[in-house]
């Protein structure tokens, strides 16, 4: 007996992702946020290039792999990477329907696995994932090591769009200043949002703003709520690579004493030349 694609998708349940599949089934169809995440892919899509052969796609928790689908169907080589194999499972299936898996590859992956990875990308897609880390900014940190063009980024965030001028420096009694609306700022979720216990981090607008920057990346436009598309800032690039990139080093696991020994050895150098 064959099971027919009804089946197959409420064996594979329950789905995020509302795809809608080669032969007209949609995944998700009755989906608490209506058609998801379709919506948010026509907001973002003009911005991407129509003709993607050739570009190198990361898609970080690529869930069902909606927006993988979507980036392989511009000609793209996708790896499409998740924690949880449950949604791995249902990504390959989608890209068995669709006929891409030449152009798809899946592994379970952290997102921190990505500095071990001895490639780059084109364009690494972002979305829905900042939120759900402990470490945030270390993910964003290994990402601007790995973009060579464009990265689609998204996170949940605080309310309100405003920006404050942040001064260079900060007298140490000054710090009430933090306080004013428009800060960059991170809530931290202690136990649960939306009854979520992996959701730990909100940050403002003005938070993501400043966080991007001090990563090395430029945010080019906000296509929709919440958006942000981003390039890799030439002029101003990561912050890791200034005083604290032992730190890196060693979040990522790699041998970072060399590495201060190496930039002590500089320094000498230059103070004896
Ligand atoms: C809210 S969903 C977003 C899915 C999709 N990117 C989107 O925007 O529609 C979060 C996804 O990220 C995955 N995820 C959570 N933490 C992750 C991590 N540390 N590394 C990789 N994927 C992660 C989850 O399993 C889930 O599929």
């Amino acid at each position: 007996m064959t099971t027919s694609i009804q089946q197959e998708i409420e064996n594979l349940g329950p789905w995020f992702h509302n795809i809608h599949l080669p032969d007209g089934t949609q995944t998700a169809p009755k989906h608490a946020f209506g058609d998801f995440p379709a919506f948010k892919w026509r907001e973002i899509e003009p911005n991407i290039p129509a003709d993607l052969n050739g570009w190198n796609v990361l898609d970080i928790g690529c869930n069902a792999g909606f927006y993988t689908i979507e980036l392989a169907k511009r000609g793209a080589q996708v790896l499409a990477i998740d924690v949880d194999p449950h949604y791995l499972k249902q990504a390959a299936w989608v890209a068995d329907q669709f006929g891409f898996t030449d152009q798809i590859e899946f592994r379970h992956m952290q997102v921190y696995d990505v500095a071990r990875l001895d490639q780059n990308f084109d364009l690494i897609w972002y979305m829905g994932v900042l939120y759900h880390l402990r470490y945030p900014l270390l993910s964003l940190d290994i990402l601007s090591q790995k973009l060579k063009r464009m990265m689609i980024f998204q996170t949940l965030t605080l309310p309100g769009e405003a920006v404050a001028e942040v001064p260079e420096d900060l007298p140490i009694n000054g710090r009430e200043k933090m306080q004013q609306d428009g800060w960059p700022k991170m809530a931290f979720i202690e136990h649960r949002l939306a009854g979520d216990i992996t959701n730990w981090w909100a940050p403002n607008h003005a938070g993501i703003e400043a966080m991007l920057r001090s990563c090395g990346f430029k945010i080019k436009s906000r296509p929709g709520h919440e958006i942000y598309i981003c390039e890799p800032d030439a002029e101003n690039p990561t912050q890791l690579h200034s005083w604290n990139s032992s730190e890196y080093l060693s979040a990522t696991g790699q041998n970072w004493e060399e590495a201060v020994k190496a930039k002590v050895a500089d320094k000498n150098r230059t103070l004896t030349s």
